[in-house]
């Protein structure tokens, strides 16, 4: 009996429609899930519901779906990030043949797939961590695919993958071989990292505006943005998000300010820490999310604020355009610099321009400025070294401070703004107050400083304390 050419493990709703994606183009799928806690029934629902995809068979017996698969059997793990990966590979490795290869298609942290690589490594099985993003829509019709392993296991997988994923303007699949194993879900959290940025600087774009706009209005705003080089895929559902009604009001009026999260923006900045890299306005937006999620304690203490901001409408929708744009620029900076870091740092050799194309379509970030990336990084390794990038953020310094003195004024937290406003000026100052940090070091703890007036690079301590 033919074996499927492809294994899925987890039919959630994601896993479902990666598998109808993969048995659309052609390919023989097996799926498996568990028929434990509360599940029995997924297997039979799924096969049922597609019934239609008769190269699709489903099984609940692990051992029955891997004798299902061609060897060197492919295993798309499409499971909740965390102990389920160990606990899955556990049941599965006793089962496997050498050569084997397992795709985790989750949002695990690359240190978790490191190790789970090293692991089946060492018993003969290949393990590729793949960032997967789009979301649903994108499983089912063509997500942006980010898989992290040997090239040799990239050539085996390959076709079935480039296959399934979404196509770039020039009609190329938007996967491509990131790099060895722990890199594509080290890039798939740097694209939820941007994401979660992009996000927050629509939703302070929404507070400004919602002083002197309606929903519809900031709604247009954001449609006639999204005609210009501004243009994004997150840019284009908020725009629809704002003008969703229910019974004659607007949805979005109806649902409650605690932001919730899975994890991948904090895992991005905490590797901004442990690499020594500067990246603000990720930081800046989860702690937005976290401080949204205080509700009763923002009730409480809002009854207690003592201000006497009046609101002005004086906003101009050009110079909050310029701030926009701006304020996205120093967003992808930040998050390719990190990337480039890593790559440094960990020898991954990653191509910022191949990921910049991988994430033109199918991905959540997608956008019209990703495009203008991939050859932003053919040639140059970060955007600060660009003049044209360089024109726009000196020309609209001025602007995103106005936005900023606007917001203040109206008392509109614009967190993420000043992240990406500060962190230019910062970068633009060629002497910082950290002197003043080296001395006070130096007094307390005797960590000794460099001294500006000369090149001889020696550290020096002295006796600070004038008594
Ligand atoms: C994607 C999304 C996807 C998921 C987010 C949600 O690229 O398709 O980023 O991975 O929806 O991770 O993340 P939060 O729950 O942390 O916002």
């Amino acid at each position: 009996m033919h074996k499927s050419d492809f294994g899925l493990i987890g039919l959630g709703v994601m896993g479902k429609n990666i598998s109808l994606n993969v048995a659309e183009k052609g390919y023989t799928v097996s799926v498996y899930n568990r028929s434990s806690d509360g599940e029995k029934n997924v297997v039979p629902d799924f096969l049922e519901e597609y019934k239609s995809f008769e190269n699709i068979t489903g099984y609940t017996e692990v051992s029955e779906f891997i004798q299902s698969l061609e060897r060197p059997r492919n295993i798309f793990l499409m499971i909740k990030a965390g102990e389920a990966i160990d606990t899955v590979i556990e049941q599965l490795l006793p089962l496997l043949s050498e050569n084997d290869i397992i795709i985790d298609g989750g949002n695990s942290h690359y240190t978790d797939t490191l190790r789970r690589s090293n692991y089946l490594k060492s018993n003969g099985v290949n393990f590729v961590g793949c960032g997967v993003s789009g979301g649903e829509k994108g499983a089912r019709n063509g997500p942006s695919l980010m898989p992290g392993c040997s090239k040799s296991t990239y050539k085996i997988i390959s076709s079935i993958l480039d296959a399934i994923a979404a196509k770039d303007s020039q009609g190329n699949p938007c996967c491509t071989h990131v790099g060895p194993e722990g890199s594509g879900h080290f890039i798939k959290m740097i694209h939820n990292g941007i994401e979660y940025v992009e996000m927050q600087l629509l939703a302070e774009l929404y507070a400004l505006l919602s002083v002197s706009y309606s929903n519809q209005e900031i709604a247009q705003v954001f449609l006639d943005w999204n005609k210009t080089d501004l243009s994004s895929y997150l840019l284009e559902i908020t725009a629809e998000i704002l003008q969703k009604k229910e019974g004659g009001h607007y949805l979005l009026d109806f649902v409650l300010d605690k932001a919730e999260n899975k994890g991948t923006g904090a895992w991005s900045s905490k590797a901004a820490f442990d690499l020594g890299n500067v990246n603000t306005m990720m930081s800046s937006a989860v702690f937005s999310r976290y401080l949204s999620s205080l509700k009763e304690k923002r009730v409480a203490l809002a009854k207690e604020a003592k201000h006497n901001k009046s609101f002005q409408n004086n906003l101009d929708l050009i110079e909050l355009e310029n701030a926009y744009r701006f304020a996205r620029l120093i967003n992808h900076h930040q998050g390719f610099d990190l990337m480039a870091r890593a790559s440094g740092t960990y020898n991954w050799n990653l191509n910022l321009s191949e990921i910049a194309r991988i994430w033109t379509n199918g991905c959540i970030i997608r956008s019209q400025f990703m495009i203008d990336c991939i050859s932003y990084f053919e040639e140059h390794l970060e955007l600060l070294s660009i003049n044209a990038i360089l024109n726009i953020l000196n020309e609209s310094e001025e602007t995103i401070s106005k936005v900023i003195q606007d917001a203040m004024a109206n008392r509109v937290p614009l967190d993420s703004f000043w992240s990406s406003y500060n962190y230019w000026i910062s970068m633009t100052t060629a002497v910082l107050p950290a002197n003043l940090i080296q001395a006070q070091r130096d007094y307390f703890g005797s960590h000794t400083y460099q001294r500006n007036d000369n090149d001889t690079g020696d550290f020096i301590h002295t006796n600070w304390s004038n008594k």
